[in-house]
């Protein structure tokens, strides 16, 4: 089996952020969200891995993953020089796909406990495809699935009007070669895409075997449906360990699971878990609180951060209290005598605020 990830596209629901950085890449906890992905598709033993790319972003891409060894597997990058759907993406991998059964994989999404259950159920079902669904409060921004009495999959449409169900597709599905027939035969969607979910349309116009799961655990979508405090939320909730590789001075305290690498330095300073700073950061005189992530090279003083995101190399100075907040990278945040003593902000990356 190999797998495809789609990892191109622009990201313009993440802007300011997306910007300077693929979609794909946006850390989470700490680790670019398609480190996660490629995690999961070799921990499903598939080895062989597709990265669909694009112009604007593919060489940041390929300088995130490299050529896979890593992870222990075998990357190669595919161009799609325009977005035009994810069937096309197929289509455009069709060299690299060539007889075998694929797993595909939105280089933004992410679930629970990973990929290995659904890898095992089709290889030894041998349906033609097997989806995910997952119950969602507004299907009209994803591709919908209804289901018959018994569980069956009997329609599937692109982000209708008036959604037959709450049964949202998950950006993850197992093809066997069947599916390039298929979108041999389909047409763009309105708005000009070959469009994966008709493609699976198609197979059950043909009568083919569509199975589908239910997803019961978390699914993250952080090209659309979360943003990247929740995904980091989720994240540092579930998938964090303890591990301390910094320094923290008799003065402070780490408390819970706490992630320090190498390189940081806490001093007079409580780090209350979920929490993980990466390398070489400086944390002095502060309150970092749970579901917080440091990036590389920031520093935090005298100030009281939780519930936020904040991204390399930026200077966090006498705030009182920083909630809810994502800060781009290179970014100062800092306060004047007296003025206010809470801040919640979303802003992109080399900006530089006063408060
Ligand atoms: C795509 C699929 C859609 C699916 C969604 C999951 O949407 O077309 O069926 O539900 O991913 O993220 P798009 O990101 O292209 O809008």
């Amino acid at each position: 089996m190999k797998a495809l990830v789609l990892s191109g596209g622009k990201g313009t629901r993440l802007k300011p952020l997306t910007n300077t950085t693929a979609k794909q890449l946006l850390p989470v906890a700490n680790k670019p969200i398609l480190h996660y992905v490629i995690e999961q598709i070799t921990e499903a033993n598939i080895k062989d891995i597709g990265i669909i790319i694009s112009l604007e972003t593919g060489q940041s891409i390929k300088e995130a993953i490299g050529n896979g060894a890593k992870w222990n597997a075998r990357v190669t990058y595919i161009l799609q020089p325009e977005p035009l759907g994810l069937a096309h993406a197929v289509k455009t991998a069709q060299d690299f796909l060539g007889a075998s059964p694929f797993l595909m994989f939105l280089g933004d999404n992410l679930i629970q406990g990973g990929v290995t259950s659904f890898v095992t159920e089709f290889n030894i079902t041998k349906p033609d495809a097997l989806v995910l669904l997952k119950e969602v409060p507004d299907p009209r921004l994803f591709g919908v699935a209804e289901l018959d009495k018994s569980g069956k999959v009997i329609h599937m449409v692109e982000k209708p009007k008036q959604p037959k169900s709450n049964l949202a597709l998950v950006g993850i599905y197992l093809f066997t070669p069947q599916i390039h027939e298929a979108i041999a035969k389909i047409k763009p969607s309105w708005r000009g895409e070959l469009e994966i979910t008709d493609a699976m349309q198609q197979l059950l116009d043909k009568g083919k075997t569509v199975r589908s799961h239910i997803l019961q655990g978390w699914w993250l979508d952080t090209g659309k449906k979360d943003d990247l405090l929740e995904a980091n939320r989720v994240v540092l909730d579930d998938l964090l360990k303890r591990d301390i590789r910094g320094e923290a001075n008799s003065n402070s305290q780490v408390v819970g699971r706490v992630e320090v690498r190498e390189g940081t330095k806490i001093e007079n300073s409580t780090i209350r878990g979920p929490v993980s700073i990466a390398e070489s950061c400086h944390i002095k005189d502060s309150f970092i609180g749970p579901f917080t992530s440091i990036a590389a090279g920031t520093t935090v003083q005298n100030s009281c951060i939780d519930h936020s995101v904040i991204l390399e190399n930026c200077s966090i100075r006498n705030i009182e209290r920083l909630s809810d907040s994502i800060i781009g990278r290179n970014s100062e945040v800092t306060r004047q005598e007296d003025s206010i003593k809470s801040a919640r902000l979303f802003i992109g990356d080399d900006a530089r605020v006063e408060l």
